[in-house]
């Protein structure tokens, strides 16, 4: 057959070659899902799965995803031997698998189950393999099983290229080789930001989100607790995809009557709180530009952009907003308001979070978010585990009848919709920003500038002769790449947007697992149509906020009641990991822990001077068996704004810290015990 220039023949089709990277892409383009492992378009290429296999007339069998295209090139994609062979791995990689379909969370969404049905894959011809690995669940947001992985190497490289964290690796070789995280630690003792990356492109159940629903349902058969949920916005725009809708269907209607039919007591929107945050975001960002603080000042929604910071970039932690983000802030504001207003017992209520995000469930664990010893958020499910949930009650979502939010904690303007795309808190900060600063009206909501999936976006706006320049960045290893040319003095802005997933939390690691290409475009463009389609667009514009701030938080944004329960503070998380050290350890039955960090680069560490008083302190005022004492070690100075002391669940800057006041909250601490 003759081809014209830059075409080639597959399966008897002429394809046009367009500057695609491989052969894999061309084929693709041409209607055929060839099978692949280990193949991702963002990241670079492995070749290890061997599925993607197809023959190139005259020359041979090869890898597709590793050829480049090129023209007059004759490709057959399925023949006898091809078939054969992709059968053989499929069963070889079956034959050293733990096949426990039934159970496992990611049977009817797992590519190996996939692609075995499509093969034909009727028996396995070789011995199963008898050698178990410990599952390793001690992280807070995911679980993994080794004995599931099928050594594809997208969640080393969505690591460690997406996300410039790489805190899991291959491990060992030949029949021992294994994906681990470094010196084989558990995944909870290495510089993991619980972003959740690596879940989403697995192709098995060997990464999963951690799931939390058995927690739920107990509470939800509890006649005494009254359990409300609240829901981030990418939840809607995805959950769908579970029941047959088309990607990016927004389903927020049957999915309120869903929760009803679960048992959940009242239904909220986590955009009501996302408004909430511009409001104390944005009057931060109005006050460090007209009063010389901090810039560029970065955005603190999402807690696995946080820990990154935390754990590489401690000196920029300043540069955070201190503003929490939409799920604390939602939990702030319920456990404030909620009893009085339902009429219950404070501790009768029980919080839920559905989110996209798995580094939620490590936020809404730490410390720094519990009252008295308990979470302001108690539980958080992922969009997949709510699906779960709703399948396993037999519920038949898409016929149900929409429902609405409950009021006033379920009330939002479109800037808090458009918060769970890439530029949407950009977008929503902006609305308010540039109308404060102009002192009227916005003449246009809309600022595209800040939105799409480029992994940087800049713009320049000109605000009242004030000149604002922001940026947006997703994936972490944008942020990276952003941050150091911040600190070179390459570049300068006011205000920089962060989210850790591709896409923003459109995309977050407990999301269904979607590969068709431009699902994350799809799901965005949900949220702003729904944006669009409501008749408040701006975050400011949201009066039951308004009514919240004069009710509970002193009035206005930025007020002392609003620090109090909307901000937070920031951990230098720069440790030398196996170098805390316990320092006192009493013997009562009940404790209270402290904690010191001690940087080990400044001679003159106020923490070296604070941690010998401590000791000396509760030894004068006989309660050394009370305590245990740790000291933490940090390889970078502390900074302003970083927790330097922890006493229970009380964080402290160290520049707060001296034994006098520290002294106070230890004996209270040990009276509450
Ligand atoms: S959660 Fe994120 S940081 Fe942690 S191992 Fe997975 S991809 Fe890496
Ligand atoms: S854990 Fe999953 S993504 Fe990582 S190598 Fe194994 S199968 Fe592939
Ligand atoms: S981008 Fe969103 S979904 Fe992803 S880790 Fe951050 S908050 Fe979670
Ligand atoms: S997808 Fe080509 S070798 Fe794995």
């Amino acid at each position: 057959m003759e081809t014209k220039p830059n075409t080639l023949i597959v399966n008897n089709i002429e394809v046009a070659i367009e500057g695609e990277r491989n052969l894999l892409e061309v084929i693709r383009k041409a209607g055929i899902d060839l099978p692949t492992f280990c193949y991702h378009s963002e990241l670079s290429i492995y070749g290890a799965c061997r599925l993607c296999l197809v023959e190139i007339v005259g020359k041979g069998v090869t890898a597709a995803c590793a050829t480049a295209p090129r023209p007059g090139m004759v490709i057959k994609t399925e023949t006898a031997q091809l078939r054969n062979m992709r059968k053989i791995n499929i069963e070889l990689l079956l034959a050293n698998h733990k096949r426990e379909c039934p159970s496992c969370v990611r049977s009817n969404s797992c590519n190996l189950q996939d692609i075995a049905r499509r093969l034909g894959v009727n028996e396995i011809r070789y011995k199963q393999t008898e050698t178990t690995l410990p599952i390793d669940d001690s992280s807070v947001s995911l679980v993994r099983d080794p004995n599931k992985c099928v050594l594809c190497g997208d969640c080393v490289r969505v690591c460690s290229e997406l996300q410039s964290v790489g805190a899991i690796d291959f491990a060992f070789r030949g029949t021992k080789a294994r994906v681990a995280p470094a010196f084989d630690k558990n995944l909870n003792e290495v510089e993991c930001v619980n972003c959740g990356q690596c879940a989403a492109v697995c192709p098995t159940g060997a990464i999963v989100p951690k799931p939390d629903y058995d927690n739920v349902w107990a509470d939800l058969n509890n006649p005494e607790k009254v359990v409300v949920a609240q829901i981030a916005p990418a939840v809607r725009v995805a959950l769908g995809e579970y029941f047959n809708c088309p990607t990016g269907t927004n389903v927020e209607g049957q999915m309120i009557s869903a929760l009803r039919m679960m048992g959940f007591d009242y239904v909220y929107d986590t955009c009501f709180s996302a408004d909430m945050t511009i409001f104390e975001e944005a009057t931060e960002l109005l006050d460090r530009i007209q009063n010389g603080g901090k810039l560029p000042m970065f955005t603190s929604c999402c807690p696995a952009w946080v820990k990154f910071a935390e754990t590489y970039y401690p000196e920029m932690l300043p540069n955070l907003s201190s503003t929490r983000s939409p799920q604390q802030i939602f939990g702030a504001v319920a456990r404030q308001t909620l009893p009085a207003k339902l009429g219950i017992k404070p501790e009768n209520l029980v919080i839920v979070s559905i989110m996209p995000c798995v580094a939620k469930k490590f936020e809404a664990k730490l410390d720094k978010f519990k009252r008295e010893g308990r979470p302001d958020v108690d539980h958080v499910v992922t969009t997949v585990g709510l699906a779960q949930m709703i399948k396993s009650m037999g519920i038949n979502m898409m016929n149900l009848e929409p429902d609405s939010f409950d009021m006033p904690l379920g009330f939002s303007t479109g800037g808090g919709v458009i918060f769970g795309a890439t530029g949407g808190v950009m977008e929503a900060a902006l609305r308010y920003a540039v109308e404060k600063l102009e002192g009227k009206p916005l003449a246009k909501v809309d600022f595209k500038e800040v939105r799409g999936m480029d992994y940087l976006r800049e713009a320049t706006y000109n605000v009242a002769g004030k000149e604002v320049k922001i940026a947006v960045v997703h994936t972490l290893a944008a942020a990276r790449k952003l941050i150091e040319k911040i600190k070179a003095g390459e570049v300068d802005y006011q205000f920089v947007e962060v989210m850790s997933c591709p896409g923003g939390c459109v995309a977050g690691g407990g999301q269904p697992i979607n590969t068709t290409p431009g699902f994350r475009q799809q799901r965005a463009a949900g949220l702003y149509s729904a944006d669009k389609s409501r008749r408040l667009q701006k975050s400011q514009d949201n009066f039951m906020v308004e009514k919240c701030y004069q009710e509970n938080f002193g009035g206005h944004p930025g007020s002392h009641e609003a620090h109090e329960a909307l901000h937070t503070r920031y951990q230098n998380r720069c440790q030398i990991f196996d170098a805390r050290q316990n320092v006192l350890s009493g013997s009562a039955e009940k404790k209270l822990p402290i904690c010191v960090t001690i940087c080990t680069q400044q001679k003159d560490c106020n923490g070296q001077k604070l941690l010998s008083e401590l000791v000396g302190f509760v030894k004068a005022n006989g309660v050394a068996e009370m305590v245990d004492i740790d000291a933490a070690f940090s390889s970078r100075p502390q900074v302003e704004g970083t927790i330097g002391v922890t006493i229970g669940d009380l964080v402290l800057d160290m520049e707060d810290c001296s034994v006098e006041t520290l002294g106070k909250s230890i004996l209270d601490g040990i009276k509450a015990l």
